[in-house]
């Protein structure tokens, strides 16, 4: 592996410090290959990495130091590092018993990815909602599968630690139990999904039954379900009226019989989230529920206040990105302008 991080080689699942001569020796393997690689007109970047890799070969500051017999002895290769124990069914029903709280977040591409998992988000879902803040549509509703898969597998190749859970877009599970199967299956075959999210309450139970026997973990989706947002009428809170709610409990009932290990609940009352939480052996994570739920879930880009026009009650902005990506790109483009950037020590001589 050449990472961001120095240089770590993965031998039999353990990640090894390499020894400074197989650094160089790797350094000049990646030269040789980025050379062959830009025989591609098209591989400017290939020759900026080449440029720095060569860099470092040169630099003598930089470069793996030479032992001489007066030098200090080799020392040993740091301990290789513990694998994180990777977050699976089990590990969610563990932290139900135990009362710890699960954490979800919405990921869409492999640089979240890695910065949640790393941050230990135990759930990393690459949900439907990419339609609204990755796509800029005004709802779930047009997104398919084939860029569920595409995000997915972006989301999956940054995650070591954390599960992935893939979302059914609309109508690739509604329409039967064999079409919801097919559809999660691609998810995790082609996606790299470790576990698979549809929206709906009874009227799915048999969609997840067949998908649960292929040996596909799923998650439910009650309470506001985007992908019913013409039937709701908008993106409305369910289940205030008490005929709502008891469907709503029964919905639970019949999605953790049908076999789901976990059920987001989302835009509900806080003490029916609680009531419905305590009925159930599965974990429920809301998202707009309360705190009684035994989990929180949240879209990543709200979190970090990149959405400056959508301000819900549900969500807490932890941080405001949108004014900090903006004054960095706005300095950008005046340093370009006013010859401040590139400095001598970002060009090439
Ligand atoms: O699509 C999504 O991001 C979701 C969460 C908000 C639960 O379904």
């Amino acid at each position: 592996m050449y990472g961001h991080h120095g240089m770590l080689e993965e031998r039999e699942g353990q990640t090894t410090v390499l020894s400074p001569s197989a650094q160089n020796q790797d350094l000049k393997t990646n030269v040789q290959l980025l050379h062959a690689e830009d025989a591609n007109p098209r591989s400017r970047s290939t020759s900026l990495r080449e440029g720095a890799a060569l860099a470092r070969l040169e630099s003598p500051s930089q470069a793996p130091q030479r032992r001489t017999e007066e030098s200090e002895p080799i020392p040993k290769p740091a301990s290789p590092k513990k694998k994180p124990r990777k977050i699976t069914v089990r590990t969610l029903r563990e932290m139900k018993s135990s009362g710890e709280k699960i954490t979800m977040l919405t990921a869409y591409d492999a640089t979240f990815a890695r910065l949640l998992d790393e941050a230990g988000i135990e759930m990393l879902l690459v949900g439907d909602s990419l339609g609204m803040v990755v796509q800029g549509a005004e709802n779930t509703l047009s997104v398919t599968l084939e860029e569920m898969i595409y995000h997915t597998r972006c989301v999956a190749r940054g995650t070591t630690r954390a599960m992935v859970v893939g979302d059914l877009p609309f109508m690739t599970y509604q329409i039967s139990p064999a079409q919801a199967l097919e559809s999660a299956g691609r998810l995790v075959k082609e996606g790299g999904a470790h576990a698979v999210k549809l929206e709906g309450g009874e009227e799915v139970a048999p969609q997840i039954a067949a998908i649960v026997r292929a040996g596909i973990p799923v998650i439910g989706h009650l309470g506001l379900t985007p992908q019913s947002v013409h039937a709701m009428g908008g993106f409305v809170v369910q289940g205030r009226a008490p005929e709502q709610a008891e469907v709503l409990k029964r919905s639970a009932l019949a999605l953790q019989e049908a076999g789901v290990c976990a059920i987001v609940l989302e835009g509900i009352p806080a003490p029916l989230a609680q009531e419905i939480t305590a009925s159930l052996s599965v974990p429920t994570i809301g998202i707009g529920a309360g705190v009684g739920c035994d989990g929180q879930v949240l879209v990543i880009y709200d979190l970090l206040g990149m959405s400056p026009d959508f301000k819900p009650r549900f969500v807490k902005t932890y941080t405001d990105l949108f004014s900090g990506i903006s004054e960095a790109v706005r300095s950008y483009r005046d340093e370009v302008k006013d010859e401040v950037f590139p400095q001598p020590e970002h060009s090439f001589y």
